[in-house]
């Protein structure tokens, strides 16, 4: 695997496997790679002659007291992982690489509507400054597909409307969320969490469970189960930010009639912001 850290470089190297007819998939990541970026990775093996991953931690992304300045940074054992798993090009730049100009000053893509409400509406900007990366990244490596995990759920959406209201030509494939056997969905956030909340932190997803559960039997009062999933996230020590069930296409609050659902997550426990959703197909007997 080769590993570049300037624009100009990325792009020769593109340009190279592109003038041999390959294909290429690009894996945009933050980092701190865990099983779930390495199931991308796998996936892009199977799709595309050529397989591009990007770490970058992006500046725009993070709102102010959030963790940039403590996400951990671990180019070195990174590189080993995507080595292993037999990526091609890793994308490594600095954030004056990516962003020369001072941060108020570079252009911005918005997907409204999406970015504003759930982690939108407690992060405001997050999804601008993710938009803004990833349109960035898919200039540059000019990729035929481009891999995302389904746990970040709202954020692949503003992705995929982002990528189809700018016309870019990159197919979005969203994959699987990965768990740990308890049922935890590993994110490099759960870095964060002490030995006693990592011993508490599946209830989120069992949580989530029940809630399918309960929609899939037939409850239809969704108010009153997102309430009862919060307060049950709040007895299990987390302290809930929103349950929410919406209509899966757009995130949209589900008429009685639709069946294919959603249902987001996010709560912090510690030092820790989680996030996790489950998707939910209503069944036609129950509507
Ligand atoms: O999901 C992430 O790791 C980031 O939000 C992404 C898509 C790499 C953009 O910085």
């Amino acid at each position: 695997m080769k590993t570049v850290e300037t624009i100009r470089d990325l792009r020769r190297q593109m340009a190279a496997w592109r003038a041999a007819g390959e294909s290429a998939a690009l894996v945009p990541t933050m980092g701190n790679l865990h099983g779930g970026h390495l199931e991308l990775v796998r996936e892009a093996r199977r799709r595309a002659d050529r397989v591009v991953v990007s770490i970058f931690v992006n500046p725009l992304q993070f709102g102010a007291g959030e963790d940039f300045e403590a996400y951990p940074r671990t180019l070195r054992q990174d590189a080993e992982r995507l080595e292993h798993a037999r990526a091609d090009l890793l994308f490594a730049p600095s954030s004056e690489e990516l962003y020369p100009r001072r941060r108020e000053a570079q252009t911005r893509v918005e997907v409204p509507g999406l970015s504003g409400i759930l982690c939108g509406a407690s992060r405001p900007g997050h999804f601008a400054g993710v938009a803004t990366v990833v349109c960035k990244l898919f200039n540059l490596v000019q990729p035929d597909l481009a891999l995302f995990g389904e746990k970040d759920f709202q954020q692949l959406l503003v992705i995929r409307r982002m990528t189809e209201d700018l016309c870019i030509p990159v197919e979005i494939v969203g994959v699987a969320t990965v768990r740990e056997p308890d049922g935890l969905a590993r994110s490099s956030r759960n870095g964060y969490l002490t030995p006693e909340e990592r011993c508490r932190a599946p209830a989120l997803y069992r949580i989530l469970r029940e809630t399918a559960a309960a929609v899939e039997n037939g409850d239809r009062d969704y108010p009153a189960l997102e309430a009862g999933a919060a307060q049950k996230l709040a007895s299990a020590g987390f302290e809930p930010d929103y349950v929410s069930i919406r209509r899966a296409a757009d995130l949209a609050a589900p008429k009685r009639h639709e069946r294919d659902l959603v249902i987001l997550a996010a709560a912090r426990l510690g030092r820790a912001r989680l996030i996790d959703n489950l998707r939910v197909m209503r069944s036609q007997a129950g509507s």
